[in-house]
Protein backbone atom coordinates (compact mmCIF):
# COMPACT_ATOMS: atom_id res chain seq x y z
CA UNK A 1 0.00 0.00 0.00
CA UNK A 2 0.99 3.36 -0.76
CA UNK A 3 -0.27 6.65 0.04
CA UNK A 4 2.09 8.45 -2.79
CA UNK A 5 -1.17 9.38 -5.64
CA UNK A 6 -0.04 7.75 -9.00
CA UNK A 7 2.30 9.81 -11.29
CA UNK A 8 4.19 11.43 -7.62
CA UNK A 9 7.36 13.40 -9.18
CA UNK A 10 10.18 11.45 -7.22
CA UNK A 11 12.97 13.80 -7.18
CA UNK A 12 16.45 15.20 -6.08
CA UNK A 13 17.45 18.68 -6.08
CA UNK A 14 20.69 20.69 -6.83
CA UNK A 15 21.86 24.19 -7.59
CA UNK A 16 24.13 25.21 -10.09
CA UNK A 17 26.96 26.96 -7.64
CA UNK A 18 26.84 24.33 -5.44
CA UNK A 19 27.85 21.60 -7.75
CA UNK A 20 28.98 23.14 -11.00
CA UNK A 21 32.23 24.32 -10.57
CA UNK A 22 33.88 26.43 -13.46
CA UNK A 23 32.12 29.57 -12.33
CA UNK A 24 33.62 31.36 -15.45
CA UNK A 25 33.72 28.89 -18.29
CA UNK A 26 32.67 29.32 -21.59
CA UNK A 27 31.97 33.08 -21.44
CA UNK A 28 29.77 33.43 -18.10
CA UNK A 29 29.68 36.49 -16.08
CA UNK A 30 30.82 36.38 -12.23
CA UNK A 31 28.14 36.04 -9.54
CA UNK A 32 27.59 37.61 -6.40
CA UNK A 33 28.85 33.95 -5.05
CA UNK A 34 31.96 34.55 -6.87
CA UNK A 35 33.09 37.50 -5.06
CA UNK A 36 31.63 36.85 -1.61
CA UNK A 37 33.29 33.37 -1.42
CA UNK A 38 36.73 34.98 -2.47
CA UNK A 39 36.38 37.25 -0.26
CA UNK A 40 38.70 35.67 3.17
CA UNK A 41 36.53 35.03 6.66
CA UNK A 42 33.26 34.58 4.43
CA UNK A 43 33.19 30.24 4.04
CA UNK A 44 34.44 27.61 6.15
CA UNK A 45 37.84 26.60 5.33
CA UNK A 46 38.33 29.41 2.49
CA UNK A 47 36.16 26.91 0.46
CA UNK A 48 34.46 28.61 -2.83
CA UNK A 49 32.45 27.18 -5.42
CA UNK A 50 35.12 27.03 -8.30
CA UNK A 51 35.52 23.78 -8.33
CA UNK A 52 32.30 22.49 -6.72
CA UNK A 53 31.10 18.84 -7.64
CA UNK A 54 32.86 19.39 -11.44
CA UNK A 55 29.36 18.84 -12.82
CA UNK A 56 29.86 21.19 -15.39
CA UNK A 57 32.51 18.77 -16.84
CA UNK A 58 30.87 15.69 -15.53
CA UNK A 59 27.18 16.04 -16.87
CA UNK A 60 26.54 12.64 -18.53
CA UNK A 61 28.03 10.56 -15.06
CA UNK A 62 25.80 12.61 -12.66
CA UNK A 63 22.93 11.91 -15.19
CA UNK A 64 23.48 8.40 -14.74
CA UNK A 65 23.27 8.41 -11.26
CA UNK A 66 19.90 9.88 -11.44
CA UNK A 67 18.93 7.24 -13.66
CA UNK A 68 20.90 4.64 -10.88
CA UNK A 69 18.06 6.31 -8.43
CA UNK A 70 15.17 6.07 -11.16
CA UNK A 71 13.98 9.67 -10.37
CA UNK A 72 10.96 10.41 -11.96
CA UNK A 73 12.31 14.58 -11.98
CA UNK A 74 15.09 16.39 -11.32
CA UNK A 75 15.10 20.16 -9.68
CA UNK A 76 18.42 21.78 -11.48
CA UNK A 77 19.26 25.82 -11.27
CA UNK A 78 20.17 27.82 -13.81
CA UNK A 79 23.50 30.15 -13.46
CA UNK A 80 21.83 33.98 -14.56
CA UNK A 81 25.60 34.48 -15.44
CA UNK A 82 26.46 31.79 -17.89
CA UNK A 83 23.08 32.83 -19.87
CA UNK A 84 23.69 37.02 -19.49
CA UNK A 85 27.27 37.87 -18.43
CA UNK A 86 26.27 41.42 -17.99
CA UNK A 87 22.83 40.01 -16.23
CA UNK A 88 21.07 41.74 -19.38
CA UNK A 89 21.82 43.09 -22.52
CA UNK A 90 24.08 40.27 -24.30
CA UNK A 91 23.55 36.35 -23.95
CA UNK A 92 25.88 33.43 -23.91
CA UNK A 93 25.21 30.73 -26.39
CA UNK A 94 27.84 28.48 -24.81
CA UNK A 95 26.20 29.21 -21.36
CA UNK A 96 22.77 28.04 -23.08
CA UNK A 97 24.17 25.53 -24.18
CA UNK A 98 25.29 23.64 -21.10
CA UNK A 99 21.83 23.91 -20.00
CA UNK A 100 20.52 22.58 -23.37
CA UNK A 101 22.56 19.77 -22.98
CA UNK A 102 21.66 19.01 -19.67
CA UNK A 103 17.84 19.32 -20.34
CA UNK A 104 17.71 16.84 -23.60
CA UNK A 105 19.76 14.28 -21.24
CA UNK A 106 17.40 14.22 -18.96
CA UNK A 107 14.34 14.09 -21.10
CA UNK A 108 16.06 11.12 -23.25
CA UNK A 109 15.94 9.05 -19.84
CA UNK A 110 12.43 9.92 -19.16
CA UNK A 111 13.39 12.35 -16.64
CA UNK A 112 11.17 15.67 -15.92
CA UNK A 113 13.29 18.74 -15.97
CA UNK A 114 11.91 20.95 -13.06
CA UNK A 115 14.13 24.59 -13.41
CA UNK A 116 14.86 26.78 -10.74
CA UNK A 117 15.52 30.25 -12.41
CA UNK A 118 16.99 31.57 -9.12
CA UNK A 119 19.20 30.08 -6.79
CA UNK A 120 21.28 33.03 -5.49
CA UNK A 121 23.44 33.34 -7.87
CA UNK A 122 23.22 37.06 -9.22
CA UNK A 123 25.51 38.49 -11.91
CA UNK A 124 28.09 40.58 -10.42
CA UNK A 125 27.46 43.12 -12.80
CA UNK A 126 23.87 43.38 -11.45
CA UNK A 127 25.35 43.91 -7.94
CA UNK A 128 27.45 46.56 -9.14
CA UNK A 129 23.94 48.24 -10.43
CA UNK A 130 22.64 47.88 -6.49
CA UNK A 131 21.35 44.21 -7.11
CA UNK A 132 17.93 43.57 -5.72
CA UNK A 133 17.60 46.27 -3.83
CA UNK A 134 17.01 48.24 -7.34
CA UNK A 135 13.24 48.70 -8.24
CA UNK A 136 14.70 48.19 -11.88
CA UNK A 137 15.59 44.28 -10.32
CA UNK A 138 12.28 42.80 -11.24
CA UNK A 139 12.81 44.14 -14.90
CA UNK A 140 16.41 42.20 -15.28
CA UNK A 141 14.78 39.28 -14.14
CA UNK A 142 11.73 39.02 -16.27
CA UNK A 143 14.08 39.50 -19.26
CA UNK A 144 16.20 36.72 -17.90
CA UNK A 145 13.54 34.61 -17.13
CA UNK A 146 11.77 35.49 -20.80
CA UNK A 147 15.23 34.23 -22.68
CA UNK A 148 15.06 30.75 -20.89
CA UNK A 149 11.24 30.56 -21.20
CA UNK A 150 11.72 30.55 -25.12
CA UNK A 151 15.03 28.77 -25.55
CA UNK A 152 13.50 25.90 -22.85
CA UNK A 153 9.68 25.90 -22.08
CA UNK A 154 8.26 23.05 -24.16
CA UNK A 155 10.88 20.79 -22.44
CA UNK A 156 10.99 22.21 -18.69
CA UNK A 157 7.75 20.28 -16.56
CA UNK A 158 7.75 22.62 -14.15
CA UNK A 159 9.65 26.37 -12.95
CA UNK A 160 10.71 27.48 -9.75
CA UNK A 161 10.89 31.51 -10.03
CA UNK A 162 12.92 32.05 -6.80
CA UNK A 163 14.65 29.70 -4.04
CA UNK A 164 13.84 31.09 -0.93
CA UNK A 165 13.69 34.25 -1.10
CA UNK A 166 13.74 35.36 2.74
CA UNK A 167 16.92 33.39 2.59
CA UNK A 168 17.76 36.54 -0.06
CA UNK A 169 16.71 39.33 1.66
CA UNK A 170 17.36 38.03 5.36
CA UNK A 171 20.67 36.17 5.23
CA UNK A 172 21.85 38.20 2.00
CA UNK A 173 20.80 41.89 3.09
CA UNK A 174 19.69 41.65 6.81
CA UNK A 175 22.13 39.46 8.34
CA UNK A 176 24.93 39.96 6.11
CA UNK A 177 25.59 35.79 6.04
CA UNK A 178 25.30 35.11 2.64
CA UNK A 179 25.90 36.99 -0.82
CA UNK A 180 25.96 40.00 -1.27
CA UNK A 181 26.77 40.03 2.34
CA UNK A 182 24.63 43.26 3.42
CA UNK A 183 23.39 44.15 6.97
CA UNK A 184 20.82 46.75 6.18
CA UNK A 185 17.42 47.00 7.79
CA UNK A 186 16.76 49.39 4.75
CA UNK A 187 17.43 46.99 2.10
CA UNK A 188 15.88 43.36 3.75
CA UNK A 189 11.86 44.05 2.91
CA UNK A 190 12.70 46.24 -0.22
CA UNK A 191 14.48 43.03 -1.42
CA UNK A 192 11.97 40.96 -0.78
CA UNK A 193 9.13 42.79 -1.86
CA UNK A 194 11.34 43.30 -5.17
CA UNK A 195 12.22 39.25 -5.08
CA UNK A 196 7.86 39.05 -5.22
CA UNK A 197 7.65 41.28 -8.18
CA UNK A 198 10.29 39.60 -10.09
CA UNK A 199 8.58 36.39 -9.55
CA UNK A 200 5.07 37.58 -10.73
CA UNK A 201 6.95 39.71 -13.88
CA UNK A 202 7.91 35.96 -14.44
CA UNK A 203 4.70 34.49 -13.80
CA UNK A 204 3.36 36.19 -16.02
CA UNK A 205 5.27 36.46 -18.71
CA UNK A 206 4.97 32.13 -18.44
CA UNK A 207 1.61 32.42 -19.05
CA UNK A 208 1.74 33.49 -22.53
CA UNK A 209 5.06 31.51 -23.34
CA UNK A 210 4.67 27.87 -21.69
CA UNK A 211 2.13 25.51 -20.84
CA UNK A 212 3.39 23.39 -17.90
CA UNK A 213 3.83 25.29 -14.58
CA UNK A 214 5.75 27.63 -12.23
CA UNK A 215 6.14 28.46 -8.75
CA UNK A 216 8.49 29.64 -6.14
CA UNK A 217 10.15 27.70 -3.65
CA UNK A 218 9.79 28.91 0.38
CA UNK A 219 11.84 27.87 3.06
CA UNK A 220 9.45 27.38 6.07
CA UNK A 221 9.24 25.98 8.89
CA UNK A 222 6.95 25.94 12.33
CA UNK A 223 7.86 28.33 15.16
CA UNK A 224 6.72 26.51 18.39
CA UNK A 225 6.59 28.74 21.64
CA UNK A 226 9.23 27.39 24.25
CA UNK A 227 6.64 28.05 27.04
CA UNK A 228 3.09 28.95 27.80
CA UNK A 229 4.22 32.31 29.02
CA UNK A 230 1.89 35.16 26.73
CA UNK A 231 5.59 36.54 25.92
CA UNK A 232 6.60 33.30 24.56
CA UNK A 233 3.51 32.68 22.67
CA UNK A 234 3.95 36.10 21.16
CA UNK A 235 7.93 36.11 20.16
CA UNK A 236 6.74 32.95 17.84
CA UNK A 237 3.96 34.55 16.25
CA UNK A 238 6.48 37.43 15.26
CA UNK A 239 8.81 34.63 14.16
CA UNK A 240 6.09 32.98 12.46
CA UNK A 241 5.36 36.03 10.40
CA UNK A 242 8.66 36.82 9.74
CA UNK A 243 9.97 33.34 8.04
CA UNK A 244 6.71 31.94 7.15
CA UNK A 245 4.06 34.25 6.77
CA UNK A 246 5.86 37.24 5.00
CA UNK A 247 5.91 35.72 1.50
CA UNK A 248 3.03 33.17 1.45
CA UNK A 249 1.00 36.47 2.65
CA UNK A 250 2.34 38.82 -0.09
CA UNK A 251 2.11 35.84 -2.73
CA UNK A 252 -1.96 34.71 -1.60
CA UNK A 253 -3.20 37.99 -0.06
CA UNK A 254 -1.45 40.76 -1.65
CA UNK A 255 -0.26 41.97 1.88
CA UNK A 256 2.83 41.52 4.23
CA UNK A 257 1.48 40.39 7.73
CA UNK A 258 1.26 43.30 10.27
CA UNK A 259 4.60 42.15 12.51
CA UNK A 260 6.45 42.92 9.76
CA UNK A 261 6.13 46.75 10.37
CA UNK A 262 6.57 46.48 13.67
CA UNK A 263 9.93 44.27 13.23
CA UNK A 264 11.47 46.21 11.14
CA UNK A 265 10.19 49.52 12.59
CA UNK A 266 11.21 52.98 10.33
CA UNK A 267 13.24 50.72 8.22
CA UNK A 268 9.85 48.78 6.72
CA UNK A 269 8.25 50.71 3.63
CA UNK A 270 5.14 52.40 2.49
CA UNK A 271 4.51 49.80 -0.11
CA UNK A 272 2.61 51.16 -3.13
CA UNK A 273 -1.05 49.69 -3.38
CA UNK A 274 -0.32 48.46 -6.77
CA UNK A 275 2.72 46.50 -6.26
CA UNK A 276 1.35 44.98 -3.66
CA UNK A 277 -1.86 43.83 -6.28
CA UNK A 278 0.90 42.74 -8.45
CA UNK A 279 2.61 40.26 -5.84
CA UNK A 280 -0.75 38.97 -5.24
CA UNK A 281 0.85 35.86 -7.37
CA UNK A 282 0.88 32.21 -5.82
CA UNK A 283 1.84 30.64 -9.31
CA UNK A 284 0.75 26.78 -10.34
CA UNK A 285 2.38 25.78 -6.85
CA UNK A 286 4.28 26.23 -4.25
CA UNK A 287 7.49 24.81 -3.31
CA UNK A 288 8.18 23.88 0.27
CA UNK A 289 11.62 23.54 1.14
CA UNK A 290 11.73 21.68 4.92
CA UNK A 291 14.63 21.20 7.31
CA UNK A 292 13.33 21.86 10.40
CA UNK A 293 11.22 23.79 13.35
CA UNK A 294 12.17 26.67 16.38
CA UNK A 295 11.91 26.99 19.72
CA UNK A 296 11.26 30.27 20.62
CA UNK A 297 11.45 32.34 23.26
CA UNK A 298 10.70 36.28 24.00
CA UNK A 299 14.24 38.00 24.54
CA UNK A 300 13.57 41.63 24.33
CA UNK A 301 17.71 42.39 24.06
CA UNK A 302 17.56 40.78 20.65
CA UNK A 303 17.08 43.23 18.01
CA UNK A 304 15.13 43.24 15.73
CA UNK A 305 12.95 40.36 16.78
CA UNK A 306 12.66 40.34 20.33
CA UNK A 307 12.93 36.50 20.09
CA UNK A 308 15.43 33.96 20.63
CA UNK A 309 15.74 30.11 19.13
CA UNK A 310 16.61 27.41 22.00
CA UNK A 311 19.53 25.28 20.63
CA UNK A 312 18.00 21.55 20.73
CA UNK A 313 19.90 19.07 22.05
CA UNK A 314 23.11 17.84 19.96
CA UNK A 315 21.61 14.16 19.50
CA UNK A 316 18.78 15.33 18.06
CA UNK A 317 19.82 17.32 15.37
CA UNK A 318 21.74 17.20 12.17
CA UNK A 319 25.17 18.16 11.59
CA UNK A 320 23.59 21.43 10.78
CA UNK A 321 22.54 22.00 14.28
CA UNK A 322 18.97 21.40 12.84
CA UNK A 323 16.52 19.64 14.87
CA UNK A 324 15.34 16.56 13.44
CA UNK A 325 11.79 17.08 13.61
CA UNK A 326 9.60 15.32 11.00
CA UNK A 327 5.85 16.39 12.99
CA UNK A 328 6.56 19.93 11.08
CA UNK A 329 6.24 18.45 8.11
CA UNK A 330 2.82 17.96 8.24
CA UNK A 331 2.16 20.28 10.56
CA UNK A 332 3.76 22.59 7.86
CA UNK A 333 1.98 21.34 4.72
CA UNK A 334 -2.02 21.06 6.59
CA UNK A 335 -1.26 24.59 7.91
CA UNK A 336 -0.62 25.58 4.29
CA UNK A 337 -3.56 23.83 3.08
CA UNK A 338 -6.15 25.21 5.94
CA UNK A 339 -4.65 29.20 5.67
CA UNK A 340 -3.93 29.74 1.43
CA UNK A 341 -6.86 27.51 0.23
CA UNK A 342 -5.72 23.73 -0.33
CA UNK A 343 -2.94 25.03 -3.07
CA UNK A 344 -0.91 22.61 -4.84
CA UNK A 345 2.39 21.84 -3.20
CA UNK A 346 5.69 20.20 -4.36
CA UNK A 347 8.80 19.65 -1.46
CA UNK A 348 11.11 21.08 -3.60
CA UNK A 349 14.08 20.42 -0.96
CA UNK A 350 14.02 17.75 2.35
CA UNK A 351 17.63 16.40 3.66
CA UNK A 352 20.24 15.86 6.22
CA UNK A 353 23.69 16.75 6.59
CA UNK A 354 25.49 14.07 8.66
CA UNK A 355 28.98 13.18 9.49
CA UNK A 356 29.12 10.42 6.62
CA UNK A 357 32.40 7.99 6.77
CA UNK A 358 33.92 7.54 3.79
CA UNK A 359 33.31 4.43 1.55
CA UNK A 360 33.87 1.16 2.51
CA UNK A 361 33.96 -1.18 -0.55
CA UNK A 362 32.16 1.50 -2.32
CA UNK A 363 29.39 2.03 -0.67
CA UNK A 364 28.96 4.81 2.33
CA UNK A 365 26.88 3.68 5.32
CA UNK A 366 24.77 6.48 6.53
CA UNK A 367 21.59 4.88 8.59
CA UNK A 368 20.91 8.52 9.84
CA UNK A 369 19.56 10.06 6.91
CA UNK A 370 18.01 6.90 5.97
CA UNK A 371 16.34 7.46 9.42
CA UNK A 372 15.71 10.93 8.50
CA UNK A 373 14.28 11.00 4.92
CA UNK A 374 12.01 7.83 5.88
CA UNK A 375 10.05 9.87 8.91
CA UNK A 376 10.00 12.76 6.47
CA UNK A 377 8.15 10.74 4.12
CA UNK A 378 5.52 9.16 6.43
CA UNK A 379 4.67 12.62 7.90
CA UNK A 380 4.29 13.40 3.89
CA UNK A 381 2.35 10.71 3.54
CA UNK A 382 0.36 11.66 6.23
CA UNK A 383 -0.58 15.01 4.89
CA UNK A 384 -1.59 13.64 1.56
CA UNK A 385 -3.76 11.43 3.50
CA UNK A 386 -5.62 14.46 5.21
CA UNK A 387 -6.18 15.81 1.61
CA UNK A 388 -2.87 17.87 1.04
CA UNK A 389 -2.40 18.69 -2.55
CA UNK A 390 1.32 17.27 -2.38
CA UNK A 391 2.45 16.78 -6.44
CA UNK A 392 6.22 15.57 -5.89
CA UNK A 393 9.47 15.20 -3.45
CA UNK A 394 12.63 16.16 -3.82
CA UNK A 395 15.93 15.46 -1.66
CA UNK A 396 18.31 17.76 -1.12
CA UNK A 397 20.70 16.79 -2.59
CA UNK A 398 22.59 14.28 -5.19
CA UNK A 399 25.87 14.80 -4.09
CA UNK A 400 27.89 16.04 -1.42
CA UNK A 401 28.39 19.93 -2.50
CA UNK A 402 29.54 23.55 -1.59
CA UNK A 403 26.98 24.36 1.25
CA UNK A 404 27.65 28.03 1.04
CA UNK A 405 29.09 29.20 3.97
CA UNK A 406 29.89 25.63 5.38
CA UNK A 407 31.91 24.99 2.51
CA UNK A 408 32.45 21.29 2.03
CA UNK A 409 32.08 20.57 5.52
CA UNK A 410 28.38 19.54 5.67
CA UNK A 411 27.62 16.16 3.15
CA UNK A 412 23.94 16.42 2.39
CA UNK A 413 23.85 14.35 -0.68
CA UNK A 414 22.62 10.74 -1.50
CA UNK A 415 26.36 10.30 -3.22
CA UNK A 416 28.99 10.98 -1.36
CA UNK A 417 31.86 12.72 -3.45
CA UNK A 418 35.61 12.41 -2.66
CA UNK A 419 37.17 15.76 -2.50
CA UNK A 420 40.54 14.87 -3.29
CA UNK A 421 39.69 13.07 -6.95
CA UNK A 422 35.85 14.29 -6.91
CA UNK A 423 34.92 10.64 -7.35
CA UNK A 424 31.15 9.57 -6.55
CA UNK A 425 30.05 6.62 -4.34
CA UNK A 426 26.48 5.98 -3.34
CA UNK A 427 25.59 6.11 0.02
CA UNK A 428 22.81 3.52 1.68
CA UNK A 429 20.14 6.21 1.25
CA UNK A 430 20.81 6.41 -2.51
CA UNK A 431 19.76 2.77 -2.38
CA UNK A 432 16.93 3.27 0.19
CA UNK A 433 15.63 5.99 -1.83
CA UNK A 434 15.65 3.90 -5.13
CA UNK A 435 13.17 1.56 -3.82
CA UNK A 436 11.28 4.10 -2.24
CA UNK A 437 10.90 5.43 -6.01
CA UNK A 438 10.73 1.80 -7.29
CA UNK A 439 7.53 1.51 -4.88
CA UNK A 440 5.99 4.95 -4.83
CA UNK A 441 6.25 5.13 -1.39
CA UNK A 442 5.40 1.93 -0.32
CA UNK A 443 9.14 1.23 1.07
CA UNK A 444 9.10 4.45 3.34
CA UNK A 445 6.31 3.37 4.94
CA UNK A 446 7.14 -0.30 5.94
CA UNK A 447 8.62 -0.84 9.25
C1 LIG B 1 18.48 25.44 1.49
C2 LIG B 1 19.07 25.83 0.16
C3 LIG B 1 19.91 24.76 -0.49
C4 LIG B 1 20.74 23.99 0.53
C5 LIG B 1 19.91 23.57 1.71
C6 LIG B 1 20.67 22.80 2.74
O1 LIG B 1 18.20 26.59 2.22
O2 LIG B 1 18.04 26.18 -0.74
O3 LIG B 1 20.69 25.36 -1.49
O4 LIG B 1 21.85 24.70 0.86
O5 LIG B 1 19.32 24.68 2.31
Amino acid sequence: MTAFPEGFWWGVATSAYQIEGSPLADGAGPSIWHRFSHTPGHIAQGDTGDLACDHYHRLTEDIDLLVELGVKAYRLSIAWGRILPEGIGATNPRGLGFYQRLIEGLLKRGIKPVVTLYHWDLPEALQDRGGWVNPDSPLWFAEYAEIMFRALADRVAAWVTINEPWVIAVLGHLEGRHAPGQRDAWAAPRVGHHLLLAHAAAVDLYRTLGQQSIGIALNLEPQHAASADPADLQAAQRRDAFINRWFLDALFFGRYPAELAQIFGAAWPEFSADSLVQIRCPGDFIGVNYYTRARVAADPGSRPLGAVCLKPPRHQCTEMGWEIYPEGLSETLGWLKDRYGNPCILITENGAAFADPPPQAGVVADPQRIHYLKKHLSAAAQALSQGVDLRGYFVWTLLDNFEWTEGYSKRFGLYWVDRANLQRYPKASARFYRAIIATNGAAALAD
